[in-house]
Parts: structure tokens; C-alpha cells; sequence
């Protein structure tokens, strides 16, 4: 649909974000290439908090925002809604549930969130909780995807949706089938779209859960922090 023969599809936080000077560099280069890369941003916040970020980062506008860890998806620079994708992932999620056995675990503090597509959590330093709230989801059979990302936030997700199933869903439906993509990413939340097979990298300030994370063969791990990571990836895979 969109003729952009190269996408870079990014999470935001701690990878695209968090070394402005890098930032820069990154997108002067993309400015001088000849080519025109289209952008997906795929991050765990939500579409306000998203926003902000992107306003006070100077961020160019993305062609797709994927939102919410991979359950909701943001078209054009206008950031509509893509129902069917919502619809297709709400179909087995059932929130008051996932809450109710939440309940159990009170150092599980529940995130304010604008809307149920998910339930996040953040915990401090427990991980046999988080090991015991994801056996008791698994064994009560509710139907869900569990991401523990940076040893604090635990984020329960429908169980289509997700950074990865999100990121093939806006290729397949947005852009052409040949694109070439660098998926970038620095946490947990990411290890689904970077587990894919595309050229991929791990920026060099990723947090532990990605350092042990299987290799694949188009996997990449950069020295480069940040920004400075993707730059470093985007030159070993395209030039
Ligand atoms: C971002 C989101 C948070 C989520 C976390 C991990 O920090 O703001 O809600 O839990 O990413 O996905
Ligand atoms: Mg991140």
C-alpha cells in the first residue's frame, strides 16, 4: 500500500529515546538518504502518553503507532484507530478475570491506564510474585500473553496481540510485501517483534531479559547505546 521500500520499526523508550545527540545523528542520516523509510513506532505506553513523548522528543510522525505493548494499532499521521485489528484481539480477553486473580498478589500495583486493551502492572524487586501470578493465569486457563520486561513491569495482553504479532499484522496490512524492515528494541516488551526473523537489533543499552535472549540469524547486537544502536544496525544490514 504505501511504496517505502525500507521501514525502520522501533520501540521508543530506551532505544529510539534516550541519548538525544544520538537521536539527531540518527535522523540527519535518514534525512540524506536517498530513500524513503517509512517509521512504526511500537511502544508499552499508552496513545497520550505516546503523544507526549513524540512532542516533547521532536519526533517525526510515524506512518503506524502501535501502542500498548501490541494491542492497539494507530494509522496516518492523523493516528486512527485500525477496528479490526482491536476487534481480532479482543475477541478471547476477558480483563475482570485477569483483575479479580490480580487481587491475590498485593504487590502487584496496578497501572493507571486510560483503558483495559490491557492490564499492566509494576512491581519492586518480586520476582516469586510475578512467578506466581503468571502460574496461577496459566493454571485458571485464562486465555493471555505475559511480558515481564526491566524487572518491574508486568503487562498481561490479550493472547493475538503483542509487539510481534502487531508488527507483522501493520506490514502485512499497511506496506508492500517486499519492504525491508530493521525491528529495534531494548526490553522484554520487545523480545516478541524481535523474535521474528526480520533484521533486527538490540540496542547496546538493552536490559538483561534481551542480552540472554536467543540469537537468530538476522539478529543483531550493537555496541552503540540507543539511537546510536539502530544507526550502527541500519549500517550493517543496508549498506
Ligand atoms: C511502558 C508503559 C508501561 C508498560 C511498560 C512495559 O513503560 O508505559 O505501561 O508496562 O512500557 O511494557
Ligand atoms: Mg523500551
Amino acid at each position: 500500500m504505501r511504496k517505502k521500500s525500507f521501514v525502520l520499526a522501533t520501540d521508543l523508550d530506551g532505544t529510539l529515546v534516550g541519548d538525544s545527540g544520538a537521536l539527531q545523528k540518527l535522523q540527519f542520516y535518514y534525512k540524506q538518504l536517498a530513500l524513503d523509510v517509512g517509521v512504526i513506532y511500537i511502544t508499552g505506553r499508552h496513545l497520550a502518553s505516546a503523544s507526549t513523548l513524540m512532542a516533547e522528543e521532536n519526533l517525526p510522525p510515524p506512518d503506524i503507532l502501535i501502542t500498548d505493548v501490541g494491542t492497539a494499532i494507530y494509522t496516518s499521521h492523523n493516528l486512527i484507530e485500525d477496528q479490526v485489528w482491536t476487534n481480532k484481539v479482543q475477541k478471547s480477553w476477558y480483563p475482570q478475570k485477569i483483575n479479580q486473580i490480580a487481587h491475590k498478589f498485593p504487590p502487584l500495583k496496578r497501572q493507571v491506564l486510560p483503558n483495559d486493551k490491557r492490564i499492566s502492572f509494576t512491581v519492586y524487586e518480586n520476582v516469586e510474585v510475578v512467578n506466581e501470578f503468571k502460574k496461577t493465569l496459566y493454571e485458571e486457563n485464562i486465555p493471555h500473553k505475559f511480558i515481564f520486561s526491566s524487572n518491574r513491569d508486568v503487562d498481561i495482553l490479550p493472547p493475538n496481540s503483542g509487539k510481534g504479532e502487531a508488527l507483522v499484522y501493520a506490514l502485512h496490512n499497511y506496506f508492500d510485501k517486499d519492504v525491508q524492515v530493521l525491528v529495534a528494541g531494548d526490553s522484554g516488551n520487545d523480545l516478541d517483534m524481535l523474535s521474528r526473523g526480520y533484521p533486527s537489533v538490540i540496542v547496546g543499552n538493552a536490559q538483561s531479559e534481551l542480552i540472554d535472549m536467543n540469537d537468530h540469524p538476522l539478529l543483531y547486537r550493537a555496541s552503540q547505546h540507543f539511537a546510536g544502536g539502530i544507526h550502527e544496525a541500519w549500517l550493517h544490514f543496508f549498506k
